[in-house]
């Protein structure tokens, strides 16, 4: 059986003493359960103190994004080399505000999923439609296309290590959740794609994440779904006590 995956996206939220607080708060109230795991998307500033306060806990600590080469004139940016190096364990790739805002690609986001594996970290993996995308019945094929692209050239095995995550950007930060049954039908779609690339073997050992305006009140029933294995979530992340509900939710 898959394990459950929450994992929280802060996005560009939090100062410092907010991440410690946070942190301290959660750490230690984590369900000691081999079923779900927890895992934090903080901002680049903050990952060395958070990887440091969780160390030898449950929460695992993620980046929100990186760039695709080791090293080299790339002002800004954050490698793969110097994530690995601070303990970081993931990383988010393509989310939707990437793709729209600072021009991530599907191209980039395959580049990336490589650079991940090449230096020990997991890749969670956005894809999603837009509002127009889903009125135009154009959902599954747009995901199935995200998804394909992303895993392109990894290995069976490397498949099968990365999550992702389904996030229809009309659900993302509006408060409209996609119902569990249609968030379903997409994540049991992405299965299905993988399955047709690698084997069903395989397809059944990815965790796929549904994203999207996901609380303490929803978590539930969408994980209660045959293909929903874990949540990325956004502003119901922010606050220890939201989280630590979240987690609760997958054990
Ligand atoms: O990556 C998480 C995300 O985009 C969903 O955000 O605020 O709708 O939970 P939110």
């Amino acid at each position: 059986m898959r394990k459950k995956i929450i994992a929280g996206n802060w996005k560009m939220n939090k100062v410092l003493s907010e991440s410690n607080q946070f942190v301290n708060a959660v750490v230690g109230k984590v369900p000691d359960s081999e079923q779900v795991e927890a895992i934090v998307c903080a901002p680049f500033p903050y990952l060395s103190s958070l990887v440091e306060k969780t160390n030898g806990s449950k929460v695992k600590v993620a980046a929100q994004n990186m760039h695709f080469e080791d090293n080299g004139a790339y002002t800004g940016e954050v490698s793969p080399v110097m994530l690995k190096d601070l303990g970081v364990s993931h990383v988010v790739l393509g989310h939707s505000e990437r793709r729209e805002y600072f021009a991530e690609t599907d191209e980039t986001v395959n580049k990336k999923a490589h650079a991940a594996f090449h230096h020990g970290l997991t890749p969670i993996v956005c894809v999603g439609e837009t509002l127009e995308q889903r009125e135009a019945n154009e959902t599954k094929n747009h995901v199935e296309a995200q998804v394909k692209k992303a895993i392109e050239g990894l290995s069976d095995e490397q498949v099968a290590e990365t999550i992702v995550a389904y996030e229809p950007i009309w659900a993302i930060g509006t408060g409209k959740t996609a119902s569990s049954e249609d968030a379903n039908e997409v994540c049991s779609h992405i299965r299905n794609v993988i399955k047709e690339v690698t084997s069903e073997a395989i397809a059944e050992k990815v965790v796929i994440q549904y994203g999207g305006s996901v609380k303490p009140s929803n978590i539930e029933e969408l994980l209660s779904q045959s293909d929903i294995d874990g949540a990325l979530v956004g502003g119901a992340s922010l606050e220890a006590e939201s989280f630590l509900q979240l987690v609760e939710a997958g054990t």
